[in-house]
């Protein structure tokens, strides 16, 4: 890996090096250099060879690579350590098991998920392209603030939108939505012992360079088909994170203006809604958003009730 890393530091600033050069500058073998070209190869990065010459980077891998997202990222914690695999069935079960030990910031990212998880035991259609990761935090905080935290990496995944061009807003809880098609989504998990956390595994799911029809979900969009074109994954990733990065901070430090900004991008305020929790369905006005995070609506018979979890629809 470590060989490998360095001759795709010195093709980066190159033209074309000889297997010959790079193997002098390096200090390794001929045979050590051909093999890090074929497995830079493999990760997706086009480099050509010519008799003679050498070998020339074309095009760098636009796989989510621990090195690609590592490189310039501005974080001081968040994605310090990132592992990636090329297919999970679910980045959030690799996370929840290693949570406890794992430094704080950890990313776990796949490229493809097999059975990737929503929010309410529904699944998530987590194809090629897309971008899915699961993040380890170990906040030191109330319990009952933990349902804030969530709303900040909507509010982080808006922010980061918003910098590539898009406006996306928040449907209560956490669905991120562009014109009204869920585009993101986040689901939060936890390991615990029995008074205290140890440990929240947050999942976020961007259905970034996916066609529609690959994701096979009405009422959804992705980036392909909001730009009519692929996105930078790379680039959005390192905006994240650095978003997630400052939007942690500020809930750690001043939870109450998450609130505050989380209220402003949400689209399920003042509506008429469709409340579905359990068994129950029913009709109500969303009013406000309180302290925790809680949906505080109206019912038809001027009640008025805390919602907690569950599935709200806009009508
Ligand atoms: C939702 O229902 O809106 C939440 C979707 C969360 C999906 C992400 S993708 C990465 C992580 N791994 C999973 O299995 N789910 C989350």
């Amino acid at each position: 890996m470590k060989s490998m890393l360095r001759v795709l530091e010195r093709l980066s600033s190159e033209n074309y090096i000889s297997g010959e050069d790079l193997s002098k500058e390096l200090g390794v073998s001929r045979a050590s250099i051909w093999k890090s070209i074929s497995t830079l190869r493999r990760y997706g990065y086009v480099i050509s060879s010519r008799k003679g010459i050498g070998y020339k980077l074309d095009k760098r891998s636009n796989l989510l690579l621990p090195w690609e997202v590592k490189s310039g990222l501005n974080t001081k914690f968040i994605g310090k350590e990132i592992i990636h695999r090329l297919r999970l069935e679910s980045t959030q079960d690799l996370a929840m098991s290693i949570a406890k030990r794992a430094e704080e910031g950890t990313v776990v990212i796949a490229e493809e998920q097999s059975k990737g998880r929503g929010r309410i035991d529904r699944r998530w259609s987590s194809p090629a392209g897309g971008i899915w990761f699961s993040l380890i935090l170990k906040p030191k905080i109330e319990l009952e603030k933990i349902t804030v935290l969530p709303l900040s990496m909507g509010l982080a995944i808006v922010d980061s939108l918003a910098e590539i061009g898009l406006d996306a807003k928040l449907k209560w809880p956490n669905d991120v939505m562009i014109n009204g098609k869920k585009i993101a989504g986040i689901l939060i998990e936890f390991t615990s012992e029995i008074d205290s956390i140890d440990a929240i595994v947050i999942g976020i799911g961007i259905n970034a360079n996916i066609k529609k029809e690959e994701l096979g979900i009405d009422n959804a969009t992705t980036l392909i088909e909001e730009f009519k074109h692929e996105v930078d994954r790379v680039d959005l990733m390192k905006r994240m994170l650095s978003n997630i990065e400052k939007r942690y901070i500020q809930f750690l430090n001043k939870e109450e203006s998450i609130i505050e900004d989380y209220k402003s991008k949400c689209i399920t305020l003042k509506k008429r809604v469709i409340v579905r929790y359990m068994e129950e369905e029913f009709n109500a006005d969303a009013l406000d958003v309180d302290e925790n995070g809680a949906l505080l609506v109206m019912l038809d018979n001027n009640t008025t009730r805390r919602i907690i979890a569950g599935d709200v629809s806009i009508r």
